[in-house]
């Protein structure tokens, strides 16, 4: 009798352990990046001003997020720890630090159009499942 709910027991943990892997899995990567962009409709030495909004919609911290930045311009000054720009069209967002859950991290820049901003890179940090 107590040896059967045991193994019930036991069946459960490893049925809640699995769907919690699932979860994890499945909510956490790098799609879990969200990226959106509007103009603000300010200028900036006569191009319009573009709002960068990347929000981590997975409860794990992403770090080490790299961008394809192909064709990227901006004619204001972005500070390298928020956007590190390399001329091989990679960038690093936010100096490697992480970007956590549902604090989306923004930036601006300005050029004639806007440039896709792709997350091609990250490391999730998961401490909990
Ligand atoms: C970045 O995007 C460009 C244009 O879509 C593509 O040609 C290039 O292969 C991409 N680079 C990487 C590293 O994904």
């Amino acid at each position: 009798m107590a040896n059967s709910s045991m193994k019930f027991l036991n069946m459960i943990v490893i049925f809640l352990v699995l769907i919690s892997q699932g979860n994890s899995i499945t909510e956490c990567t790098l799609r879990s990046l969200s990226v959106s962009q509007s103009m603000t409709g300010v200028k900036v030495q006569g191009k319009p001003e573009w709002s960068v909004s990347i929000t981590n919609t997975c409860p794990c911290a992403q770090r080490m997020v790299y961008l394809n930045c192909t064709d990227f311009q901006t004619s204001e000054p972005i500070t390298p720890s928020v956007l590190t720009v390399s001329p091989n069209g990679i960038c690093i967002l936010n100096s490697g630090q992480p970007i956590v859950y549902n604090s989306p991290f923004r930036f601006k820049y300005a050029w004639d159009h806007s440039s896709a901003l792709i997350p091609i890179s990250s490391l999730i940090d998961c401490y909990k499942m």
